[in-house]
């Protein structure tokens, strides 16, 4: 796979802050991460599958297996990984070197900052979900039950190097999952890159290295620039989140993909965009017929205890909530929304899906 010539250009994407520096490498060389991370007292965070695929070059270093999804970002996991660390020799002077998609960055980036108070660490991303948003921009953690990532630290990588010929080995839907945060980055700050991702779809699922690391990287600068401004997401960050209320309760409820879940939250967000008056219905339906074409359209119904779900979210503050809507496609912003105008628009959203079904 790796013979193959490769022309994708690599570029670096600095995202320096108050609280820390990190590079990310994209259209980097898997086989340079050894150049890049310390000759020894290194460990690497994986999967079985990404060890099965990948381990072959995998740099030298102690290396430490999770199971993989989902399933694994758990406390417990994450206190067996910690563990291992200790079992193993890592000290204050190791470093961690997560080798994986979105879960394993998310695992590996939360035990390496609170692992003896904090150590080393980078990501080499090997999904289209971790190379477009998970392990970028230092957000870590697990989840806590059926709640999303409500335990974690926020800690910029030292790199992420990604290298996207490795986005050949995906399987279809973890693809598509990943193709709903590229397309997230679009809608919330980049119109022409909106209408960009929809005139290249063919090429884009056909996986051409070059021109999906070129979206990539355009949505991964979106990202920077957001991340540079509020690291610890106090207050633009949160725009970043759009489509992640609903998504995250549909993720969990139907335990669809994130990247799936996050594409249905996007028009539910949409929606209720359109229902506060904020968004013309031309500009819902754009983003609508956009994403049908995508073949990533679905329509799971809301579950019955969506409106609790949602409200013990952790953007929820004290009976309001932080949503992110859309003026147009290409222009998020944060509102606040009483528990009262959610239960309305929740209401609102089943019977016009009630009346939308066919006799
Ligand atoms: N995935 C959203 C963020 O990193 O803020």
């Amino acid at each position: 796979m790796f013979g193959l010539l490769f022309f994708a250009t690599m570029e670096n994407i600095r995202i320096n802050t108050v609280n820390g520096r990190s590079l990310v490498i994209m259209g980097g060389d898997l086989k340079t991460v050894g150049d890049l991370i310390p000759g020894k007292g290194v460990f690497i965070i994986t999967d079985t599958i990404v060890k099965k695929l990948y381990g072959s070059t995998f740099p030298a270093g102690e290396v430490l297996e999770t199971e993989p999804g989902e399933k694994s970002k758990t406390l417990t996991v994450a206190g067996d990984l910690c563990r291992r660390l200790l079992e193993t020799g890592a000290d204050r002077s190791s470093f961690i070197l997560g080798f994986g998609g979105g879960v394993v960055c998310d695992l590996a980036g939360l035990v390496a900052s609170v692992y003896m108070r904090g150590v080393r660490h980078a990501f080499v991303s090997t999904t289209l979900l971790s190379q477009v948003d998970a392990s970028i921009g230092g957000k870590t953690g697990v989840n806590l039950g059926d709640y999303k990532n409500i335990i974690g630290t926020f800690r910029q990588p030292e790199f992420v190097l990604c290298d996207h010929r490795m986005l050949s080995t995906l399987p279809a839907e973890e693809y598509r999952s990943g193709m709903g945060e590229l397309i997230k980055h679009a809608v919330i700050r980049d119109r022409n890159l909106f209408f960009d991702i929809a005139a290249s779809l063919d090429r884009i699922f056909e996986r051409d290295p070059s021109t999906i690391g070129d979206f990539i990287a355009r949505a991964v600068k979106i990202k920077a620039a957001v991340v540079r401004r509020d690291p610890l997401e106090k207050g633009i960050r949160r725009i970043l989140n759009f489509g992640h209320t609903f998504g995250h309760v549909l993720e969990t409820y139907y335990r669809i993909p994130h990247g799936v879940a996050v594409t249905q939250g996007m028009l539910i967000a949409a929606e209720l965009s359109v229902w506060i008056g904020e968004l013309p219905h031309a500009e819902f339906r754009m983003l609508e017929v956009a994403l049908a074409e995508t073949g990533m359209k679905s329509d799971y119904e809301l579950p019955p205890n969506v409106v609790s779900l949602v409200s013990k979210d952790k953007k929820n503050i004290s009976g309001s909530l932080n949503v992110v809507l859309l003026r147009s496609v290409g222009r998020a912003f944060v509102r606040n929304i009483s528990l009262t105008e959610l239960i309305s628009f929740v209401e609102y959203y089943r019977e016009s899906k009630m009346r939308s079904q066919p006799v």
